[in-house]
């Protein structure tokens, strides 16, 4: 806890002339920075509770009394006020960024101040935990919480299935209850372009829609499924998305992949390959031979048009281009790219990546935006400004950070939720391999085996989730779930992690969990490794 401004020492003298009995404790993930709470006396919220709004917090009110309108479904929604008692809500410049103090006493009720209007909604979110798992029974006392991490994300591929608006925002819920702020949205891949691009209507017309789907492990064409599958996002829905997260302090970084994992396109839009014969949208699993052709000028001028609406839909400053898992076999046997080559004196097919990332870079930057790609970017020669997403184990950020570049950890041995959750794998259906147990991911240190420099440049981290084999939300809420609380303080509260308190505390989220109507997996709570 770096900060305590003048309102926590308000909240201990109230609570220091309380009687001293027996501490009672709360049990809140991901664990807030500083609690102190009183042994007796309790405020108790309804749904006759006012929300008492300063500083014009009406956006953060306002969600809050939607999110309790899910626990309190029979009665009218809480009301908003400007003034009264019940829980307040301000701002106060001396708290922490995203951060938030709440006193709650005979008093004040419960008072929270925020650093910014996100520090009011985090702060509206652990009392609505307290709420849900406690009979409305917020007890007396005084919690102070910031977060470790100012990029607290989670990725979502709806290439290799695709999930409705409704998924989505589901998804977008289950983030903003564990205070993540990025939603990494993987929107084009090989199996499929899932976002609308006005430009280049054959992108979803064609794109979208693959002929099979792999079901089973391996190339085998034996376990092709024979059903034509597929879907995308008008861009009116895109809109639509970003602006529900915007509402829950989440920013969508989109991400579109070149110029590996391009297949989807490759199909719509032959031409952007190097050979430009028809290849179908995959409909297996993997890494593809089929990429855009980096040494024709029509592809610069294909993605720069991509980008363009991109950025017009979402206003992240940063845009992800991929850039990972791109095979060179089309590019050392095409007269394009060898002219291409020859032309800005580059020496291998990787220095060939290297030139379109940076000039894709450069493109977002006259575009004010910023670029972030998977770790391969650092392959071609990154520049300084790219920040960079360490997926293929942590050493690639290490390296990346050292050298002064912004890094988002999410190596793929800690961070794939979509690994299998314990060893026997039993009732975990078909999926991708790995193992990745609660337990690891709360383990996990980010700053492990780093300079002072190097944490410096540690932006955030993130967990990841790849839909190869994951066809409803019902399967992607049970491998996120629970694993995204033990993410959530390693993003959060990863100086504050605690194993010998996360169990009770993951029961009691459990409850939370039960009361929101999520498909958790029971292993962890069965103690099932
Ligand atoms: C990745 O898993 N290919 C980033
Ligand atoms: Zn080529």
């Amino acid at each position: 806890m770096k900060h305590l401004s003048r309102f926590v020492l308000i909240a201990l003298s109230l609570i220091m002339t309380l009687p001293v009995l027996s501490a009672r404790e709360l049990n809140i993930v991901p664990q807030p920075s500083y609690m102190d709470i009183a042994a007796e006396g309790e405020f108790i919220v309804t749904p006759k509770t006012c929300i008492v709004v300063v500083d014009d917090l009406w956006a953060p009110a306002e969600r809050f009394v939607e999110d309790m309108q899910q626990h309190f479904p029979d009665s009218k929604p809480m009301r908003t006020v400007k003034r009264g008692k019940g829980i307040k809500i301000r701002l106060d410049k001396f708290v922490p960024a995203e951060g938030y103090e709440m006193t709650i006493s005979e008093e004040e009720g419960v008072l929270i101040i925020g650093g910014d209007e996100a520090g009011v909604y985090y702060g509206l979110q652990t009392l609505r935990h307290i709420i849900v798992t406690n009979d409305g029974k917020v007890p007396y006392g005084f919690i102070a919480d910031e977060p470790t991490f100012a990029y607290r994300g989670a990725h979502f591929d709806v290439s290799r299935h695709f999930f409705s608006v409704e998924d989505v925002k589901r998804y977008i819920d289950i983030l903003a209850a564990h205070k993540l702020n990025r939603l990494h949205w993987h929107l084009t891949d090989d199996q499929g372009w899932r976002i609308e691009i006005k430009a280049y209507p054959e992108l979803t017309e064609k794109g979208s829609i693959r002929k099979e789907t792999l079901v089973g492990h391996g190339l085998d064409p034996k376990w092709l499924d024979g059903e034509p599958y597929g879907g995308y996002y008008t861009q009116e829905e895109i809109r639509d998305v970003v602006k529900y997260a915007a509402k829950r302090y989440i920013t969508i970084i989109p991400e579109i992949e070149m110029p590996g994992h391009s297949q989807a396109a490759l199909h719509a839009l032959p031409w952007l390959g190097c050979h430009e014969q028809q290849v179908d949208v995959w409909t297996m699993w993997g890494v593809t031979p089929e990429v855009l052709c980096a040494g024709k000028e029509t592809t610069y001028k294909f993605l720069e048009d991509v980008l363009k609406e991109v950025i017009e839909l979402f206003p992240s400053e940063l845009i992800h281009i991929g850039g990972d898992e791109c095979p060179k076999d089309r590019w050392k046997e095409c007269e394009h790219c060898q002219a291409m080559m020859k032309a800005e004196g580059l020496e291998s097919e990787e220095q060939l990546q290297g030139y379109l990332v940076a000039r894709i870079e450069k493109f977002l930057n006259a575009n004010g935006r910023r670029m972030i790609g998977w770790d391969e970017i650092l392959d071609g020669g990154v520049t300084p400004t790219a920040t960079v997403m360490s997926w293929r184990g942590v050493n690639a950020g290490i390296y990346a950070a050292e050298r002064g570049n912004d890094v988002v950890m999410t190596p793929m041995t800690l961070c794939y939720l979509n690994f299998y959750q314990t060893k026997s794998r039993e009732g975990e259906g078909l999926q991708i391999g790995g193992y990745i147990p609660f337990e690891m991911v709360y383990a996990w240190n980010p700053y492990e085996g780093m300079s002072d420099e190097a944490k410096s440049h540690i932006i955030g981290v993130q967990c990841n989730m790849w839909s190869e084999y994951l066809k409803s939300m019902k399967w992607v809420e049970k491998m996120l779930l629970p694993r995204l609380a033990a993410m959530s303080e390693v993003q959060w509260a990863n100086d504050r992690r605690n194993a010998e308190t996360i169990r009770s505390r993951m029961e009691t989220l459990r409850k939370f969990y039960d009361a929101c109507g999520w498909n958790y997996a029971p292993y962890y709570f069965e103690g099932r490794e």
